[in-house]
């Protein structure tokens, strides 16, 4: 697209994931230098169609598929040493070069093979109550990073430790997965013999990447920040205990990385311009009609790491607004513009109903924001194809009227409108790095 780097910018999305960021991020990847992975796992699954071929990306930046960019998974991230090997040699064998161009946190922590299983006993012992997970081992990782009991990329080149490290920690989890899960116990020989060879596979890119992206910066390179799941499955902001155990949104950027607030100067989110959701938790935009299957068909809208099927509905405005607060969102991307081509009429939500009452934010209450109802606002459809259109002026007029009303609404200019899944099949209304 020709866009010039002038900044480092961090890219969120802002309802719960799958807003198609990676695509954005693949485009806005051509005036960066650096890509950067800040949190989440190989949960995520970030989509790009390049001409006639297909990727989808756990783990790697998207950025990896741009040969000359240098690409970084930093602290924030977790990582499954054995998803990190598969997706470098997938993308080898289809002629991307990753050894060299990517490095890795010496401070990302380890998904181990006991995470996986606790997550699978802990989310069966939930029934109803169950998160939905992806079952890669996201929470229980995260959560042996805040008890302290974590074991990082970094302890991978000191067997000692990381052998004294697992000992440790199967010494108690053994006894959960046995006696509370009824799991199959885990031996420390096994597991110290398999992550000792993933080390050997991945030494020399593990590193200080604080180090090394502050370096960049210092240089005058430009740095895109590759947010992954969403605003709204943030563990602290997010939909809460429906979330996903991460810092999704723009503040997880500088935790996740090592790099001050003071080095970021732009905040892109990213928007469906209709809501869906994968997993459980309240939704109160979620069509379970007709109109729900049309978007879910229309879309395509499966799950890109577990292939489950998305909730749908319609667009969301307070969910965004908020995650424009959150984020302080400098602009939008809005992004399946084109999924809403036939419909007759579209509706934006614009506050909820709670019993009596009308309100304007979201209840941290989750009882109460699964009882919300939404007030809609209803637009005219425009009835006419936008796939593929790449200036505003040819949009259908009503098509133009419901997107500056999702703008007015969500209290965010709008810069990029997304209208298929080809890097060319885009609307750009400013240059986002100017
Ligand atoms: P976890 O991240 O596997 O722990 O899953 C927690 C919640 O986040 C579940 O509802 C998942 O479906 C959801 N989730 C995790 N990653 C993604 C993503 O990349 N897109 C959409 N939803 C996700």
């Amino acid at each position: 697209m020709g866009w010039k780097a002038m900044a480092n910018i961090v890219i969120v999305g802002t309802q719960w994931g799958d807003e198609g960021k990676g695509k954005i991020v693949d485009l806005l990847s051509d005036s960066a230098d650096l890509i950067v992975r800040f949190q989440g796992g190989h949960n995520a699954g970030h989509t790009i169609v390049i001409g006639q071929e297909k990727f989808i990306l756990h783990l790697i930046p998207s950025g990896i598929l741009h040969p000359e960019k240098r690409c970084v998974i930093g602290n924030g991230v977790v990582v499954d040493p054995a998803a990190l090997i598969e997706e470098r040699a997938a993308l080898e064998a289809r002629g991307i070069q990753v050894r060299g161009r990517l490095s890795v946190s010496e401070r990302a922590h380890l998904i181990m093979p006991y995470h996986r299983a606790i997550e699978k006993g802990s989310e069966k012992l939930k029934g109803a109550r169950r998160i939905g997970t992806t079952g890669r081992g996201i929470g229980p990782a995260y959560a042996d990073k805040m008890a302290r009991i974590g074991i990082r990329m970094v302890d991978l080149l000191n067997p000692d430790l990381f052998r004294q490290k697992l000992a440790q920690n199967l010494s108690e989890i053994n006894y959960f997965l046995e006696k509370l899960y009824k799991a199959k116990r885990i031996e420390l020989e096994a597991v110290l013999k398999e992550y000792l060879a993933y080390g050997d596979q991945l030494k020399d890119c593990i590193t200080d990447t604080s180090h090394l992206i502050h370096q960049a910066i210092e240089e005058g390179k430009h740095i895109l920040f590759e947010g992954a799941q969403g605003t709204h499955l943030d563990v602290d902001h997010g939909t809460y205990p429906y979330v996903t155990s991460s810092s999704a949104t723009a503040g997880g950027a500088c935790t996740g990385t090592g790099i001050g607030p003071t080095r970021i100067h732009g905040v892109l989110g990213i928007a469906k311009a209709y809501t869906t959701r994968v997993g459980s938790g309240p939704f109160p935009t979620e069509l379970n009609d007709e109109m729900g299957c049309k978007l879910q068909e229309k879309g395509k809208e499966f799950g890109a790491t577990t292939g489950r099927p998305r909730r749908c509905g319609w667009f969301d405005a307070v969910l965004v607004r908020t995650a424009a607060r959150i984020n302080g969102l400098t602009s939008l991307a809005v992004t399946k513009l084109d999924v809403l081509d036939e419909c007759p009429e579209v509706k934006l939500g614009i506050g909820y109903r709670l019993g009596r009452q009308t309100l304007k934010e979201m209840p941290s209450d989750i009882e109460k924001l699964e009882r919300c109802v939404p007030i809609y606002e209803t637009l005219p459809g425009w009835l006419q194809p936008t796939s593929g259109i790449t200036t505003y002026a040819k949009l259908p007029a009503p098509a133009q009227n419901y997107l500056n009303r999702l703008s007015e609404l969500t209290k965010t200019r709008i810069d990029l409108i997304s209208t298929g899944s080809k890097r060319s099949e885009t609307i750009l209304l400013r240059n986002l790095f100017a």
